[in-house]
């Protein structure tokens, strides 16, 4: 009988949108172990070790990633946010940069490095972008994170034993609470309190943005792709777009949304919901009172300035994926379905009232 050796998988940034579902993912494999880094850290479960540490300080990286020599995979998905393009640079680098330092001579096993990227390698938050963006695509004038992050991989692998992919999902959906770059549960809160109000759901994006084609990827999806990438032999050294296979406007997705949530949908009236949502924590907690929801912190469920961004998109936002399908990748997921099925996750645990 052939006894499969268990990988051990390093999982950077493990409390975000996109890193919690990965943990989940590789542990429902039942063939890794799992060390998840993150700096608040978080409960060890069966096969998952946390690491409490912050990538931006090179002192703690090296002191706590020392008994790390079993990884042989490193998915990176840590992010920090600054307020501007150019300034999401250095940080990031750091994160990277200091945690290739450390690990490199700790895990001599390392078969390879995923990166989590995003569409911003294309200019997609910068305006008009050329769609469907495809991987091979040229580049755009630095400075942009991602790409000096893949760089800096493909530069650090020259000669290793380790392989890099880089995956490339659109917006990210998924239940993850506590890191809030997370646009289903932003619409969920919101929708919350608009219907508390006794208002419509108004779709509150720029004028346009409820009219342009546009694509999700659902965090399962996208943990899926992440490993198969990162396991398969023709995924070495590769980007992937990853979305989940359709495209939609928001002027067909938001009435079906307004009608889940059992609302009127209105007619849309751009509001910059960094302003218009920030003296809105009193009642966000008269509604879990009222509901009896779980007391996450309203400023730890929503970052409305990262809908602002979302919605401020009026022009196309998507991507070609069909690399990842050529290359083997074949899952796909339905994005109405995806908002549904988190909305009634984000109600099973509490977190938005069920109304009845
Ligand atoms: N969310 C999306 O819709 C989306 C879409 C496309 C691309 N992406 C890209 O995917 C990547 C991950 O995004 P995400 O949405 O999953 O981010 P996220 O939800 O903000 O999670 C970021 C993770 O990084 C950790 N982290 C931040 N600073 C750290 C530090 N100094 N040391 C150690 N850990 C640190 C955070 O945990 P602690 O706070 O506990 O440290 C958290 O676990 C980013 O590059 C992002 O641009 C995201």
């Amino acid at each position: 009988m052939e006894i499969k050796i268990k990988d051990t998988a390093l999982v950077v940034g493990a409390n975000g949108v996109i890193g919690k579902k990965l943990i989940d993912f590789l542990l429902e494999e039942g063939t890794w172990d799992v060390v998840g880094l993150s700096r608040k850290g978080g409960k060890d479960r069966d096969r998952l070790k946390n690491l409490a540490v912050d990538l931006l300080d090179r002192h703690d990286v090296q002191e706590k990633l020392q008994d790390c020599g079993s990884v042989n995979h490193i998915f990176y998905a840590a992010y920090q946010d600054r307020p501007s393009w150019e300034a999401l640079v250095k940080p990031n680098m750091e994160m990277l940069v200091n945690l290739m330092n450390t690990i490199e001579p700790v895990a001599l096993n390392l078969q390879h490095v995923s990166l989590m990227q995003g569409y911003k390698v294309y200019g997609a938050h910068l305006g008009p972008f050329k769609t469907p963006a495809k991987e091979d695509d040229a580049g755009i004038m630095p400075p942009e994170f991602n790409w000096s992050q893949q760089q800096f991989l493909q530069e650090r692998q020259q000669g290793k034993n380790w392989s890099w992919s880089a995956i490339r999902p659109s917006v990210v959906g998924g239940t993850s609470l506590g890191n809030p770059m997370n646009l289903v549960l932003l619409i969920a809160v919101y929708a919350s309190i608009s219907k508390e109000l006794k208002l419509p759901l108004r779709f509150p994006g720029k004028p346009g943005a409820y009219h342009t084609l546009m694509e999700m990827t659902d965090a399962g999806l996208l943990a899926k792709a992440t490993v198969w990438a990162a396991s398969n032999p023709a995924g070495a050294n590769q980007a992937f777009n990853i979305a989940n296979g359709d495209l939609f406007r928001w002027r067909d997705l938001w009435p079906k949304i307004a009608d889940y949530f059992d609302m009127p949908s209105g007619t849309p009236l751009y509001l910059p919901l960094q302003d218009v949502m920030k003296d809105k924590v009193s009642l966000w907690e008269s509604i879990q009172r009222k509901y009896d929801l779980c007391q996450y912190k309203y400023e730890n469920l929503s970052n409305w300035a990262f809908g602002d961004f979302v919605f401020s998109w009026n022009y196309d936002f998507f991507a070609d994926s069909t690399k990842a399908r050529r290359f083997g990748f074949h899952d796909y997921v339905d994005t109405e379905q995806m908002f549904f099925k988190l909305f009634d996750e984000f109600k099973k645990q509490g977190v938005i009232p069920t109304y009845g």
